[in-house]
């Protein structure tokens, strides 16, 4: 599907599945909490040509209740504003049809949760809806009119590279380009699935990139539509290949709207998830996702053996000095929150077939069953294959092997050589689990159950 016709398919949705639900929550006091405004069509109409950007704060004081912000706040005794404090940008991206995100208190909580900060919220809803094209006119403006509050703010005290921003789809190029405007000073930005449409072939001055800050970084989630499919950071964690997402499928009425926008609003949602901290979203380096995918790629040895993870660690985790650049990572996820994945090595060592043939390996963890099925090849004797699996290596129980071939080629008798499970990122030194030496009939089930402990003693 074109971009395009993808964009129109999405606007007919927004209609009738957009939530409003940013919710002011509780009222503190008499106090009237600030919202997103939503733009209607003929205010836009009005309004065209100004951008009225505004921010909202939130803080630990006042979770539930945004106060509206400004330069003129800062330093006001109303104001939670905290110059000693490290501040968070939020800028949501291109709105369809001019409605608030529903999203945008989410995550301001859950980055309150993680880190006591300031946490801004811009509000260019009247610039970032209707036409994509001119909001992309638009995108510039608001982040001068961004840059002009962050030099107010460091009048008062707060220094540049406390502020880190958290820029959703085109919102990651607004936040680039305030970036830019500070020569790549301010301390840290987050790009959520960075657009794509009219800013894969743009100059770097006016897309997202590592020279925007001390830090860079970016989740591609939807880089075949929405996102973009170059690297723009330090460090780019491509989740699933980047492209599309587990849970995304595309199946008639119910899940038209997960179609459309599912992958793309992926990033935001595992970087929430990251944010709780239940469980490490960790990637690791490698050159393509089929080179990853194929177990090419084992552990995280060019950042000394530290992998990057989402979050808010200094630098994604790496240490090493200098930080990379544009350096890709790669992860699995499930389907849903918490999204984490152990990554599964599963590697099968056939003797030479004189037919093709078919395998279906399962790991079992309880209920849980990861499959694969390896197509085997006259020519080839040694497979491999990275499997996302919801469960650690230690807590497989067991391992099932099927004979799968097609009746049509009177496929035979497989004899495995080993069959071998390990888990990435790979310590040194440490053993797959193996089982060697297995005889697999068409139609007869094998299985093995390991008998194993978790955790060091
Ligand atoms: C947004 O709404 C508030 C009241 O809810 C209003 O005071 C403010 O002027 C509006 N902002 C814009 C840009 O229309
Ligand atoms: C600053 O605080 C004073 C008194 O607390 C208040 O009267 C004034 O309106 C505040 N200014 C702003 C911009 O909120
Ligand atoms: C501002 O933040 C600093 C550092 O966290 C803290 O020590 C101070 O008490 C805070 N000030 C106010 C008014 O909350
Ligand atoms: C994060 O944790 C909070 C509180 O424990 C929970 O309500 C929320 O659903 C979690 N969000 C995600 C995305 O995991």
């Amino acid at each position: 599907m074109l971009w395009e016709d993808k964009a129109i398919l999405l606007s007919i949705l927004l209609v009738y599945s957009s939530p409003q639900t940013l919710a002011a929550g509780e009222k503190l006091d008499d106090v009237q909490c600030a919202e997103i405004n939503n733009t209607r069509w003929h205010e836009y109409r009005q309004n065209m040509g100004k951008l009225e950007v505004q921010y909202l704060l939130l803080t630990r004081k006042n979770p539930d209740c945004a106060q509206r912000f400004d330069q003129d706040y800062v330093g006001n005794t109303t104001s939670y504003f905290n110059t000693s404090r490290p501040t968070k940008v939020i800028v949501h991206g291109y709105r369809a049809l001019g409605r608030k995100p529903s999203w945008v208190t989410d995550l301001a909580q859950a980055l309150l949760r993680a880190q006591d900060a300031n946490v801004v919220v811009v509000d260019w809803i009247y610039g970032a809806s209707f036409a994509y094209n001119l909001v992309v006119q638009n995108y510039k403006e608001v982040a001068l009119q961004i840059s002009v509050l962050i030099n107010q703010l460091q009048k008062h005290g707060c220094k540049l590279e406390s502020f880190h921003f958290i820029g959703i789809s085109l919102g990651a190029h607004v936040a680039g380009f305030v970036g830019t405007l500070f020569e790549g000073r301010i301390g840290r930005i987050t790009g959520l699935d960075p657009a794509g449409p009219m800013f894969k072939d743009a100059d770097v001055f006016d897309r997202l990139d590592p020279t925007d800050a001390l830090f860079v970084e970016a989740i591609h989630t939807d880089s075949d539509y929405f996102g973009i499919s170059i690297p723009v950071g330090h460090v780019d964690f491509f989740l699933n290949g980047g492209m599309d997402q587990a849970g995304c499928v595309r199946s008639r009425f119910a899940s038209m709207y997960g179609y459309v926008i599912c992958d793309h609003m992926r990033a935001l949602h595992v970087y929430m998830s990251a944010l709780n901290g239940t469980c490490p979203l960790m990637g690791i380096p490698c050159s393509s996702y089929e080179d990853f995918l194929q177990g090419s790629c084992l552990d995280c040895g060019v950042f000394k053996g530290r992998c990057p993870v989402i979050g808010l660690k200094e630098n994604s985790g790496i240490a090493t000095s200098p930080i990379p650049e544009k350096q890709k990572v790669f992860l699995l996820t499930t389907s849903s929150s918490p999204f984490c994945a152990h990554h599964i090595l599963l590697r099968l060592e056939v003797s030479p077939l004189d037919k093709r043939a078919e395998v279906e390996v399962t790991l079992l963890t309880g209920n849980e069953e990861t499959e694969h099925r390896f197509r085997l090849q006259t020519d080839v004797t040694v497979y491999q294959k990275v499997l996302a699996h919801p469960a650690a290596l230690c807590e497989i129980s067991s391992i099932r092997l099927k004979n799968t071939g097609a009746r049509l080629y009177r496929q035979g008798d497989i004899h495995i050589k080993s069959v071998c499970v390990s888990e990435l990122p790979q310590p040194r030194h440490e053993e797959p689990l193996c089982v060697n030496h297995i005889d697999i009939r068409r139609g007869v089930p094998w299985s093995h159950d390991f008998v194993q402990v978790c955790g060091t003693l």
